[in-house]
């Protein structure tokens, strides 16, 4: 029994009280209800409103204004300050922070008065609103939305009307005229945005300078390499000769850029692979199928090409192939043969695009 007689969780209302249930004690422990709700819930109204400092005590809404002005009038000369930072210091200038090292002077000091005349306004107007603004709880009601039926009706009789007086009816001619020349303005907003994305790129994400009788040369001393110079266990990196008449030098070795091993022919699982190659030389794009790290570490002994970046793995004795990391496709295989001198050359371009899987196959 609780102290008012009732036993623990006993209903103690009758629902006259437009609940349209009992209303229960809830301080008394656990209680099993009949699993019924109530038909509505009663409003709780307001809670008391609580006077704030500054609108008790006029000093402390002049210590608040202060404050106020203080963190405007901060940002402002954050502001200029950062308008001078641009133009007066040195980009290329650094700085040491303790806990983060070296940093560019020029960074740090814009960042800086970026965050501070941007915070200073924010938290300035923040700081007002919570203790100066007005601060009457006040409620508004919702208004059904839609019209009355009759004003619904007068729209629909006076657009019929206005049609019926413009002769659209009578005149299709100018009726859909009017159409195109009301549908088709906003492509004057599209086009040059559509025009200001800059040249298509056709295929030059898909396609290298490579192309059949490309001397393969090292990188950067550009000289030729013959088939002899390339013992096994040896690497190279190498680029087209036609490098030398490119008008986008950096473009297109970043596209054409190429790693040469020799490995036992007998290691080479695929025979794909080994007709690509010259007796056990083979030739890979040195571009990450993941997103387009130079692939950098060879490792002579599993013949594994290891990305940096992300720690792709490629298996060139499996045309290299992908063994660990997120690349999702194998390195691209440059088909090389050696010319009339012993030279080592492209017997045609890439038959497939290099670098990262999303320019030609929509997933990295
Ligand atoms: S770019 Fe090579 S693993 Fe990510």
């Amino acid at each position: 029994m609780s102290e008012n007689g009732t036993p623990h969780g006993e209903v103690v209302g009758t629902g006259s009280n437009g609940y349209g249930a009992s209303a229960v004690r809830l301080d008394q422990g656990h209680i099993e209800g009949t699993g019924g709700l109530p038909e509505r819930f009663e409003n709780p109204g307001l809670p008391p409103h609580v006077a704030r400092m500054a609108d008790l005590d006029e000093k402390a809404a002049k210590r608040a204004e202060k404050q106020v002005a203080t963190l405007f009038g901060l940002s402002s000369l954050a502001t200029v300050g950062f308008i001078i930072a641009f133009f007066a210091i040195d980009k290329e200038s650094s700085t040491y922070i303790p806990g983060i090292g070296d940093a560019s002077l020029y960074n740090v000091v814009i960042g800086v008065l970026m965050a501070v005349a941007l915070l200073g306004v924010g938290v300035g107007a923040v700081h007002w609103a919570k203790t100066l603004m007005p601060d009457a709880e006040s409620v508004e009601y919702r208004h059904p939305q839609r019209a009355k039926d009759e004003d619904r009706q007068r729209v629909v009789s006076e657009l019929t009307a206005g049609g019926d007086k413009a002769q659209l009816g009578r005149r299709p001619l100018i009726k859909y005229s009017l159409l195109g020349a009301l549908a088709l303005p906003p492509i004057t907003l599209v086009v040059p945005l559509v025009a200001g994305l800059g040249p298509v790129p056709k295929d030059a994400l898909s396609k290298t300078i490579w192309k059949k009788g490309d001397r393969l040369v090292r990188d950067p001393e550009r000289t030729p390499i013959r088939a002899d110079q390339v013992t096994i266990g040896s690497v190279f990196h190498v680029l087209p000769e036609s490098i030398k008449d490119s008008e986008h030098v950096l473009e297109d070795k970043a596209k054409a850029a190429v790693l040469l091993m020799r490995l036992n022919p007998e290691d080479i699982k695929p025979k794909k692979e080994r007709d690509w190659g010259h007796e056990g030389i083979v030739a890979y794009s040195k571009i990450c199928t993941h997103v387009g790290c130079p692939v950098g570490l060879y490792e002579q002994q599993t013949h594994h090409l290891l990305c940096p970046c992300h720690q792709s793995t490629f298996d060139v004795t499996q045309d290299c192939k992908v063994i660990f990391g997120p690349a999702k496709r194998p390195l691209p295989q440059l088909k090389i043969t050696v010319d009339s001198e012993g030279y080592l050359v492209a017997d045609s371009a890439f038959r497939e695009a290099v670098g990262p899987s999303f320019w030609e196959r929509g997933s990295a």
